[in-house]
């Protein structure tokens, strides 16, 4: 690849910055200073560095996040801010996008990546990946409501859906529950409940597949996977 492109790529500018940076002196290969943008390397085999610092190359980038609420799951859009619009520029510039959608008041695990062979697989409903949500409740939640998750309930357009499996943490006029499932439906945890006659009004995502909302984010925050994380994410498809 040339040497451009991949500190390009990479995040150090555009070809005419990067143009920049190798007139300052400011680019090795292999410890020798470089300064022909034009020059093929091969970065499994050589280490560029930008001012002494080893530029890893990588193609993918994998992030969680801790959505907050009053942000959509988007990678554009005109009025609204989106989770794309959290990230810092370096992150950006490799074009990550979410893998499936959390509602705008909903908070919690997001995947944000630009592989789209894994987010393919994740979203995939053949592969029934699981996710864990923990929501608050208006109403009494009861273990009737278990078993009707666990049958699958009617959505409001006629859609039956896959068992859900429903923990309740506290049953009170305002109870607070752990439902899996493993389908994304339009808005399902809230339909499932409006199908027993239940308003949620708290949702955060707490997991999805292996992948767990690590709880030391705070809303807003995100973080690349660890290579165990990534590893098992690939390994459950
Ligand atoms: N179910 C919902 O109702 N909303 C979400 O954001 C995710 C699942």
């Amino acid at each position: 690849m040339r040497l451009d492109k991949l500190l390009a790529n990479m995040g150090y500018g555009s070809r005419k910055e990067v143009k920049q940076l190798l007139k300052q002196k400011a680019v090795t290969v292999d410890d020798d200073y470089v300064k022909d943008a034009a020059l093929h390397v091969d970065p499994d085999k050589q280490v560029v560095a930008v001012y002494g610092e080893h530029v890893v190359y990588t193609e993918f980038v994998y992030f969680m996040m801790n959505k907050p609420p009053g942000v959509i799951s988007a990678t554009e859009d005109l009025r609204e801010e989106t989770v794309i619009d959290l990230l810092e520029p370096l992150h950006q510039h490799f074009q990550p996008f979410p893998v499936g959608r959390l509602d705008k008041d909903t908070e919690g695990l997001l995947l944000l990546t630009n592989d789209g062979v894994l987010a393919h697989n994740l979203l995939s409903p053949k592969k029934h990946v699981p996710k864990v949500y923990y929501a608050q409740i208006d109403g009494v939640v009861t273990a009737e409501d278990a078993e009707k998750f666990a049958a699958g309930v009617e959505l409001d357009d006629g859609y039956l859906t896959k068992p859900g499996k429903l923990v309740i943490l506290r049953s009170a006029q305002q109870s607070e529950i752990e439902l899996t499932i493993q389908e994304g439906k339009f808005h399902q945890v809230k339909r499932m409940f409006e199908a027993v006659g239940k308003h949620v009004t708290y949702l955060k995502r707490l997991s999805m597949g292996s992948l767990t909302l690590d709880d030391s984010l705070a809303l807003g925050e995100y973080r690349a996977l660890t290579p165990e994380e990534l590893d098992h994410l690939q390994s459950q498809q």
